[in-house]
C-alpha cells in the first residue's frame, strides 16, 4: 500500500482524499491518501515528516504551495513557470520532485469536459496571483491568438507575464480592467474565454471587469467552485456568456497528478459527474 496525502492549512475541507481514493478504486491502484494539516509557520518540517514516514508523495494546496518548490530538489517545466508546486513526489533517498498539475487541470477541464476548444482563441485572464500563474504556462502551451492577463496591481500582472513572455500571444494590460485601457492598447476587446482567478468574490467584491470583454457565448470560467463561483457565474449569465465553475478544474488536476505519481490516468469524467450529482 503506497500512502499519499496533501499538505495545506486549512485542510479539513479538502476533497483530494475522496476524489483519489475513488480514482485508486477505479483503476485497481493499492494506495491511500490522507489529509495532512501543516503548521503555517513550518511546512518544512512537516513535508520531512511526511517523507520520513514513507510517503510516496503529496499534494500541497494553500498557502504552500510557493514553498514546496522552493524545497524540491527538481522541478517540471511547468512548475518552474508557476514558481509553485501543487504535485510533490519523493525518490527513494527522500529527494523531492515539484511538478505543478493545475494548469493541466484547467485546460483539460474547458477542452475536454466543457468541449471548448483553446487553439487559435482569445483569453482574458483576471488575476496575476498564486492561481493564476499556476495555470498560465499551460494555457500558452494550448495555444491561444491572444492570452491577455489584467490584474488589481499592475505589477503583478507584469512579473507573471514576464515570466513567460517568450510566448508571442501573451499581453499584459497595463490599466487596470477598464474596457477603455484594451481599447488604448490596440486589443479587440472580445474574448472567446475569461477566466477568474481572483479573490475578489470571497470579499464580497464585484467582478473587476467590463462584462463587453465577453463575446456573446463566451466562456466565463470561475477558478472556485460552490458559493464561491456564484457572484461570476451570475455576471456570466446577465451578460449572455456560459459559465462554468472550477469543480472539473479541482478533478482534472487529481486525476494528472494521479498519473504523475500512478502512470495511470483515471477515468476523471466520471469522477467528475459523481461529485456534480453529489454536490446537487
Ligand atoms: P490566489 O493564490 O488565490 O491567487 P492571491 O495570490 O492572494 O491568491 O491572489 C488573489 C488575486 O485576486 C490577485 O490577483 C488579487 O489582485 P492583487 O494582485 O491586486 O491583490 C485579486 N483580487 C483579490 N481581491 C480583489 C478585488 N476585490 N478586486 C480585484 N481583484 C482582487
Amino acid at each position: 500500500m503506497d500512502h499519499y496525502g496533501v499538505l495545506g492549512n486549512p485542510v479539513e475541507h479538502s476533497k483530494s482524499p475522496a476524489i483519489h481514493a475513488r480514482f485508486a478504486e477505479l483503476t485497481g491502484q493499492a494506495m491511500d491518501y490522507c489529509k495532512l494539516l501543516a503548521p503555517l509557520d513550518n511546512f518544512a518540517q512537516a513535508l520531512q515528516q511526511w517523507i520520513d514516514s514513507g510517503g510516496r508523495g503529496c499534494n500541497v494546496t494553500v498557502p504552500f504551495k510557493f514553498e514546496a518548490f522552493q524545497l524540491a530538489g527538481t522541478a517540471s517545466e511547468r512548475a518552474t513557470l508557476a514558481q509553485a508546486a501543487n504535485t510533490l513526489s519523493f525518490g527513494d533517498a527522500g529527494q523531492i520532485a515539484a511538478d505543478n498539475t493545475d494548469g493541466a487541470g484547467l485546460v483539460r477541464d474547458i477542452q475536454l469536459n466543457a468541449g471548448v476548444s483553446l487553439a487559435g482563441r482569445d483569453i482574458l485572464m483576471l488575476g496575476a496571483g498564486g492561481a493564476a500563474a499556476g495555470v498560465l504556462g499551460p494555457l500558452l502551451m494550448a495555444g491561444p491568438r491572444r492570452l491577455v492577463v489584467t490584474n488589481r496591481t499592475h505589477a503583478k500582472a507584469l512579473d507573471l507575464v514576464a515570466r513567460h513572455a517568450k510566448h508571442p500571444s501573451l499581453h499584459a494590460m497595463l490599466q487596470k480592467t477598464e474596457l477603455l485601457a484594451l481599447e488604448q492598447q490596440g486589443l479587440q476587446a472580445n474574448f472567446d474565454v475569461v477566466i477568474n482567478a481572483t479573490a475578489s468574490s470571497l470579499s464580497g467584491g464585484a467582478v473587476p471587469v467590463d462584462p463587453r470583454v465577453l463575446k456573446p457565448g463566451a466562456l466565463a470560467y470561475d477558478m472556485m467552485y460552490g458559493a464561491a463561483a456564484k457572484a461570476f457565474s451570475d455576471w456570466a449569465l446577465a451578460h449572455g456568456a456560459v459559465p462554468r465553475d472550477g469543480l472539473g478544474m479541482l478533478v482534472e488536476q487529481a486525476a494528472e497528478s494521479f498519473a504523475v505519481w500512478r502512470g495511470v490516468r483515471p477515468p476523471s469524467a466520471q469522477v467528475l459527474q459523481e461529485m456534480r450529482e453529489a454536490l446537487a
